[in-house]
């Protein structure tokens, strides 16, 4: 295989420059739906305040999903600007990943459904479920891909429909979530920079920290398993509090050094929109200074796997990014998992 030498490297030791074509994002798109519930419809809904979400969190609203709209159309909705951004024909997607924790369906893949709603008819598609890390490893699993010239263009997608998993009456994790998605397509760019590392990583051993016990194979559902509230996710929130911040920042810090940068080098940071404190803890302790880190959450609260890509597309669509400008992801959820990549815009 012939090494792409017309990119200008960061720094040619960051771990996928030596081989393989390089990976660009070419297009960026996001759908959220339009239904918004603030933190004062919560206070009617359980014993909480504004008060106490925006302080613990960062929270004022969240978009909810009506009824009929589905994971696959939030995705396909995300799918479609991308590729318009891009000037790609749905036709022309090679493979679809939907990172997801709420698929429409156990099976098939929400990625299939997506398939037939955009009719990228030539296009393989499958789901990958790490939780709100989905769409860092979709990025990493999207640009071995184009590397590897296995395929032209990779549709990347982060979709969630988690008020459905979201249990109504706890006012531990209902406060929390939100529905959206966002995607970006993949494809190799001669003379133009894009993904320059990512990171991933596992620990199951923290596996109880974040789940939802109801619906697989170990707990199927039946009438007793649903009257228990199976089916609904469990957060033990300080423990993946402090894991959340430990974990995004060696992630963060181990992105960076493949590339040999500093994060003053880094014009815009996009952390999971989980909770503030948790960005702000994993900001001070990586150096950044507050203008560099893109928030979000207090609009759209914490979407798992469509977190970062709505973000990324906000970024975008505000300009807050220029070609050319270093961008810097950092990400962490059930697992757990955890991811960081960065991308020469
Ligand atoms: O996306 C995957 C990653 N997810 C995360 O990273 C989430 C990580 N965790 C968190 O963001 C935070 O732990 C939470 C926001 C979930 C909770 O904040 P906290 O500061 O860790 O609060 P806490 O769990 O320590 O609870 C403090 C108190 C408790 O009352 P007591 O036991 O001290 O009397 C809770 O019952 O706050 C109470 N509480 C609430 N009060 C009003 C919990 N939820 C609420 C609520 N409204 N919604």
């Amino acid at each position: 295989m012939t090494p792409d030498t017309s990119r200008k490297l960061v720094n040619p030791r960051a771990r996928h420059n030596f081989q393989g074509r390089t990976c660009s994002i070419t297009g960026v798109g996001a759908c959220v739906p339009s239904r918004i519930l603030t933190n004062q419809d919560l206070e009617k809904m359980v014993e909480t305040s504004d008060e106490w979400i925006l302080s613990r969190t960062g929270i004022r609203e969240r978009r909810l999903a009506a009824d009929g709209e589905t994971t696959s159309d939030l995705a396909a909705g995300a799918a479609k600007r991308a590729l318009k951004q891009a000037g790609v024909s749905p036709e022309d997607v090679d493979l679809i990943i939907v990172a997801t924790i709420t698929p429409d369906m156990p099976f098939p893949a929400t990625a299939c459904l997506v398939q037939r709603k955009l009719g990228s008819k030539k296009a393989a598609a499958f789901d990958l479920e790490a939780a709100c890390s989905g769409f860092v490893y979709g990025l990493e699993i999207g640009q071995q891909f184009i590397m590897s010239r296995t395929y032209e263009t990779v549709l990347v997608i982060g979709a969630e429909k988690l008020s459905t998993i979201v249990d109504w009456k706890d006012r531990n994790t209902c406060v929390l979530f939100g529905d959206g998605a966002g995607a970006a397509v993949l494809q190799h760019r001669p003379n133009s920079h894009g993904l320059l590392t990512a990171v991933m990583g596992a620990n199951g051993e923290n596996a109880d920290l974040l789940y939802m016990p109801g619906g697989g194979s170990k707990c199927p559902a039946t009438s007793d398993s649903v009257a228990a509230r199976l089916h609904f996710l469990r957060m033990d929130g300080r423990e993946t509090f402090k894991n959340a911040v430990q974990a995004m920042l060696t992630a963060a810090q181990e992105a960076l050094a493949r590339c040999g940068l500093d994060i003053s080098q880094i014009k815009c940071i996009i952390p999971h929109q989980a909770n503030k404190r948790i960005i702000d803890a994993v900001g001070t302790r990586l150096g950044a200074r507050p203008e560099q880190i893109f928030v979000n959450l207090d609009r759209y609260g914490n979407t798992s796997a469509a977190s970062v890509a709505i973000a990324l597309d906000e970024v975008v669509a505000t300009g807050r990014i220029q070609r050319g400008d270093l961008v810097l992801i950092v990400v962490f959820g059930a697992g757990l998992t955890w991811g960081a990549a960065v991308i020469e815009w």
